[in-house]
């Protein structure tokens, strides 16, 4: 961009163009010149404007901001984000995850919360919810999930029958499906709603010792939900209403802020625990292991340029820095594979080189070439390891133990059953009796009956009923009684139907 007061057209290489407005033609009338090269250029650039959307969590938004450890986490961590005092540089990006880039901010469904925080020893990214569970506990499981919430390969309509068909043949799913029909699954604004890592992840000392831990961002806004009715006039009127929200809440100086918080199990507590610490659909009761004091979360800076640091940015699981590594959690596993190809394909080879994902620290690493590359070494430096030209080299001692866990057996295809909790209703149901109060309870049937009215086939919606049967015999009796099973599709209640669909 240039400082000149009056700044003309150029082309892409600079040179300047002859009209904003007309393009050449053989005479006024006549045909156009292929050699009107801004006008090729104009349109051609136009037709590779968008790169493919995600193909989950499409519709989303975010901001930059800043972490600050307030508390003393070092004998849990070598992190050096997470040293007392230490401020890191964040972007964070909030999302739906069935909906489409243009589909409603205020559709039910789990709100994504992805952190990328530039610390100094290179990007860790926190790819998390607004929840912290999740449907599945094996990521093979995933893509046929996905699909079942998505579009109907005929018609390309979203269908409640393929959504509760996939839920109850995979009773895993019960706790999330609570929490999703339940006042979680219509935050007011991403400022109002908390967010979680979800998965277990493990942290590491400086002496090399390990723990297992689970993040918590609690929400100092408060969390604020919407009725499904509210929900669903702001899906008509505002479709971008939560982006809006936290482009107008930065702007105004309303900076939105979350505690962080950590539970931590000692490592060796996994093997006993009464089930499995690496479930993704368990929440480990605070009970068990007390939530710890990390730091505050601030959202300060709205992007300047929505697809340059928000559509291209590029959050992946498999972002680890030295002191925090992965778990057993065989979902977590399945992702850290999974986002970096994600993001060779939707970005490109080089996304990492973008400005929103470069790292704030020096890459010395020996890949090369690849469309877009545009950093590169001086060509002293070596392109291949090991060298004796005074290359990079690897420094175990800086990237600290990478051990991960104690692991032998025969190759298997199963969950992991050891432990005597290992099961798939049971904190499905006490969040359903002990954490919800009466009106929760009343809203959560609500959603229930009116999501569930749209199921077409008896057979399926006989198996629907006993699912919430399963989670509580009297939320089952309830959502009985609110739909008419011998007439499925009959019972529409339009206050409270779910917009999920
Ligand atoms: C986005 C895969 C489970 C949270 C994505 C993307 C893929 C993906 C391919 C798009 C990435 C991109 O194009 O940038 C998977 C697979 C999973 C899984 C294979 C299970 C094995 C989860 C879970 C969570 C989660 C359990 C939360 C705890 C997110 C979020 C985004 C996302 C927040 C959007 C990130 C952004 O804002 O760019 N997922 N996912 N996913 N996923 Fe997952």
């Amino acid at each position: 961009m240039s400082d000149e007061k009056n700044i003309h057209t150029t082309t892409q290489a600079g040179a300047p163009v002859h009209s904003d407005e007309h393009s050449q033609s053989v005479g006024a009338d006549g045909p156009l010149a292929l050699h009107d090269v801004y006008l090729v250029e104009k349109l051609a650039q136009f037709n590779r404007e968008k790169v493919p959307e995600r193909i989950v969590h499409a519709k989303g938004g975010g901001a930059f901001g800043t972490f600050t450890t307030t508390a003393d986490v070092s004998q849990y961590t070598r992190a050096a984000l997470f040293q007392p005092g230490v401020e890191t540089e964040v972007l964070a990006r909030f999302s739906t995850v069935a909906g489409e880039q243009g589909s409603p901010d205020t559709w039910r469904d789990p709100r994504g919360f992805a952190l990328k925080f530039y610390t100094s020893e290179g990007n860790y990214d926190l790819v998390g919810n607004n929840t912290p569970v999740f449907f599945i506990r094996d990521g093979i499981k995933f893509p046929d999930f996905i699909h079942s919430q998505k579009r109907l390969p005929g018609s390309h309509l979203r269908d409640h029958d393929m959504q509760w068909d996939f839920w109850t043949l995979s009773p895993e799913t019960a706790h999330q499906v609570t929490w999703l029909m339940g006042d979680r699954g219509l935050p007011a604004s991403w400022r109002m709603m908390d967010g979680f890592g979800s998965h277990t992840y493990q942290w590491i000392n400086a002496s090399g010792e390990k723990f297992w831990v689970k993040y918590h961002f609690k929400t100092e806004q408060g969390n604020e939900i919407l009725t499904q009715a509210d929900a669903d006039r702001i899906a008509g009127e505002d479709a971008d209403f939560h982006i809006r929200d936290l482009d107008e809440a930065i702007t105004r100086g309303d900076f939105p802020k979350w505690k962080l918080s950590v539970q931590i199990m000692p490592y060796a507590d996994a093997a006993t625990y009464r089930f499995n610490p690496f479930d993704l659909t368990k929440v480990w009761p605070h009970s068990d292991y007390p939530l710890h004091e990390v730091g505050t979360l601030e959202l300060n800076r709205n992007p300047e340029n929505y697809f340059a640091q928000i559509e291209q940015a590029t959050f992946a699981p498999s972002n680890f820095v030295p002191g925090i590594a992965a778990s057993p959690d065989k979902m977590l596993l399945a992702r850290i594979f999974s986002y970096a190809d994600a993001h060779r394909y939707r970005v490109g080879t080089n996304h990492a080189q973008l400005p929103v994902n470069l790292p704030k620290t020096a890459v010395n690493d020996y890949s090369k070439d690849g469309a877009a590359r545009y950093q590169f070494s001086e060509a002293t430096v070596p392109v291949y390891a090991p060298n004796s030209v005074g290359g990079p080299a690897a420094d175990p001692q800086k990237a600290g133990d990478d051990s991960g866990w104690e692991s032998d057996g025969v190759l298997v295809r199963s969950a992991a059953t050891l432990h005597a909790e290992d099961d798939d209703f049971g904190q499905a149901g006490a969040l359903y009796r002990d954490v919800l109060d009466e009106d929760a309870k009343t809203r959560l049937v609500g959603n229930i009956v009116g999501h569930v009215s749209k199921v077409t086939r008896p057979d399926l919606l006989l198996r629907v009923l006993d699912y919430w049967t399963n989670v509580d015999p009297e939320l089952g009796a309830r959502v009985t009684a609110g739909v008419n099973p011998s007439a499925p599709g009959s019972n529409e209640d339009p206050a409270s139907v779910g917009i999920l669909q």
